[in-house]
């Protein structure tokens, strides 16, 4: 049963990343909705961990890029090598080429390169030189960046920002998961290791794609999703607080990343229709970086987080 395989796999990742729940079932809802996730959190919070899981727990391989400010596009997409002894150029792929690649402090690197990884998220294919090269099927990017240190660093181009799926926020753990952490860590020192579920195969994850396509999902609650869209478009609509909040709206992707995100979260409840507890209770992590907020709204310190509350508030449940 396809469902408990996924179970199994979200037990595995909080065995291995403890109390970061906000972290792995936003993995899998990334994994079965087919996008890619930004995470943001200070440094130390086991998200390269989290992949490495995800990589133990299904058929793929996994590559990991430090983005550095030297970082050129040509070492995340590959590029092509004059070999002599046929004098003939060859592609070498790079390491985007991978199922799952985890992009460490993506706002190092420049705009340049940036713009190259934003891309291929988004066309899943690479062109080098004349030649277009498609992706695997199953990709996943998961950037980091961390909000601690702005000096030396580029931040993200705001508009091409809607090709994360999702922007997970991360905290630290609470004091019983520190302990727990300890133990689970010290154990691994004295290889005492975990059991490794059986791997999930590429095949039968792409059934699980398709299962969560076919989830009923009502008229009135496409409704629901598209005026939630609108509402960040038109926001004095909906709310006379939210008037002058939003700069710019979300864009059409988001309305489609809304749906996919809400049809995985039902799926993983085990339910084979989307309730609107589904839309909201992804709407947060799929719409934080789509919205940019007006001058006025971040001067009174106003966040991306208060802003969607007020609109969860004000468009009506059908
Ligand atoms: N929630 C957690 N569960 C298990 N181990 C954890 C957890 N948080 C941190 N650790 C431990 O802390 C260390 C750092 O983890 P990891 O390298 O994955 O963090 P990171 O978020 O990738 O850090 P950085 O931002 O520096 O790249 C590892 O030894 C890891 O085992
Ligand atoms: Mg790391």
């Amino acid at each position: 049963m396809a469902l408990a395989q996924f179970e199994q796999l979200q037990q595995y990742l909080d065995s291995q990343v403890v109390g970061q729940r906000g972290l792995t079932s936003n993995i899998l809802i990334a994994l079965l909705a087919d996008g890619h996730l930004l995470v943001e959190g200070p440094p130390g919070l086991a998200k390269t961990r989290a992949v490495n899981a995800l990589a133990d727990g299904i058929e793929a391989d996994f590559h990991r890029v430090q983005f550095t400010p030297d970082l050129l596009p040509a070492d995340l997409t590959g590029t092509d090598i004059y070999r002599p002894e046929t004098g003939e150029f060859v592609f070498q792929s790079g390491p985007l080429f991978h199922n799952l690649v985890l992009a460490d402090e993506i706002n190092r690197a420049p705009a340049k390169v940036q713009s190259a990884l934003l891309e291929a998220m988004a066309e899943r294919q690479i062109t080098v030189g004349n030649k277009t090269y498609p992706l695997s099927d199953l990709f996943l990017v998961m950037a980091t960046q961390n909000p601690l240190e702005q000096e030396g660093t580029y931040p993200l181009p705001e508009a091409q920002l809607d090709r994360f799926l999702m922007h997970v926020e991360i905290t630290y753990p609470d004091a019983e998961s520190e302990l727990e952490i300890l133990r689970l860590t010290r154990n691994e020192a004295k290889h005492v290791n975990a059991s490794v579920p059986q791997r999930i195969t590429q095949q039968d994850l792409f059934a699980a794609r398709q299962a969560i396509l076919n989830l009923h999902l009502a008229p009135a609650l496409e409704n629901y999703i598209v005026q939630l869209i609108m509402a960040t478009r038109q926001p004095e609509k909906y709310a006379a607080e939210l008037g002058a909040t939003i700069e710019f709206g979300a864009s059409p992707r988001a309305t489609i990343s809304l749906e996919r995100c809400a049809r995985a979260h039902a799926w993983l409840m085990g339910r084979d229709f989307v309730g609107p507890d589904d839309i909201q209770a992804v709407f947060h992590n799929v719409m934080r970086h789509r919205i940019i907020l007006s001058y006025e709204a971040q001067a009174d310190g106003k966040t991306a987080n208060q802003t969607l509350d007020l609109i969860l508030n004000a468009v009506a449940v059908p």
